[in-house]
């Protein structure tokens, strides 16, 4: 068979990601830890056709910009590599949430992208040789590849072969709520590959975030293990707050936010005082990810409807790992 159809969720990170440790291989510059997100999905179909020329991608149904096409292309070319073939390829891909705001698009679709291509192209990977070949089409891609709690490795060979992710903790031994509140549906104006090298290159905070990193990990993997919501919950705010930090420091400032990422961060803060356990992070973009447990998410998600510029807010349990569909 020459085709497969996979599908993939998006995630988040509680301890983030932001560096590059090698641009050309995409190795990370710190570790991280996610949440993989059951609602929001990324559902890819690859086929290789015999003979070269270029590759077709179409994203919701539409051709795909050429910057889109040609980083799909140039990763398939990662996988013809492999396979030593120069087949062209056409993709479909669909995205059941907004692309390139803030939601971890990137992610769920080169996790499909890399689990679809490579049982196209006949290869049957390993879950860290998926991982090893979906980051190198996105650095948080290898997350979603599993489901629950998953913690992508920095590694430190120079070949990438020990930057990978791995799961720690299924979706269903801890259930968790993600709140999703969405601020604007635009594209965001700064990619976050040419934003991790304006940091490394100019914040004089950089440095300091790559250096906390392991004691954050460790400490969130401890939290994760002892089941341990509040200091989860803190500790994920903590690497959200800093990371943006070093974004601000970028010059020129790297500023994701709009009037309701703050109005919603306030929001949540407010509940947190009344006593309802929510936390917050963000990612490269104006959406405001809110952290929960089931009992208390329609209590969080109304309150989260009422703030002004909140344009909607999803709901969401934990995901499971990326999978081929029949
Ligand atoms: O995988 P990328 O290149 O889209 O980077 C993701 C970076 C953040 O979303 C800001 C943080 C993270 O760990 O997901």
């Amino acid at each position: 068979m020459n085709a497969c159809t996979a599908i993939a969720h998006a995630n988040i990170a509680l301890i983030k990601y932001w560096g590059k440790r090698d641009a050309s291989l995409n190795l990370p510059a710190v570790g991280s830890i996610s949440l993989t997100l059951e609602g929001l999905t990324t559902t890819t179909r690859v086929e290789f056709l015999p003979g070269a020329g270029d590759d077709v991608l179409t994203l919701n149904g539409a051709p795909a910009a050429e910057g889109a096409r040609l980083r799909a292309s140039r990763f398939l070319s990662r996988i013809r590599a492999l396979t030593g073939t120069n087949d062209r390829a056409v993709v479909h891909s669909t995205n059941d949430f907004p692309t390139g705001a803030g939601l971890a698009s990137s992610a769920s679709a080169f996790a499909a992208l890399a689990l679809a291509g490579s049982r196209a192209a006949g290869l049957d990977l390993s879950s860290r040789a998926l991982g090893i070949l979906a980051r190198q089409g996105s650095g948080s891609a290898p997350r979603s590849l599993f489901g629950g709690f998953v913690e992508m490795h920095r590694g430190s060979r120079a070949d990438g072969d020990d930057a990978y992710a791995e799961p720690l903790l299924a979706p269903d031994v801890w259930p968790l709520t993600v709140l999703v509140a969405v601020t604007s549906e635009h594209e965001k104006a700064t990619g976050s590959t040419s934003g991790m090298s304006s940091s490394a290159a100019t914040s004089p905070y950089h440095q300091a975030w790559i250096d906390q990193q392991p004691s954050d990990l460790a400490a969130m993997r401890e939290a994760i293990a002892s089941r341990d919501f509040a200091r989860v919950g803190e500790l994920t705010e903590a690497s959200c707050f800093k990371m943006h930090a070093d974004m601000l420091a970028t010059r020129p400032a790297l500023l994701y936010w709009k009037p309701a990422t703050i109005a919603a961060i306030d929001a949540v803060r407010d509940l947190r005082a009344s006593g309802v356990p929510a936390y917050v992070t963000i990612d490269a973009g104006p959406q405001v990810k809110v952290l929960t447990l089931p009992f208390h998410a329609e209590r969080v998600r109304e309150h989260l409807q009422h703030v002004p510029g909140v344009l909607r807010v999803l709901t969401t349990g934990l995901g499971g790992a990326a999978r081929v569909l029949p």
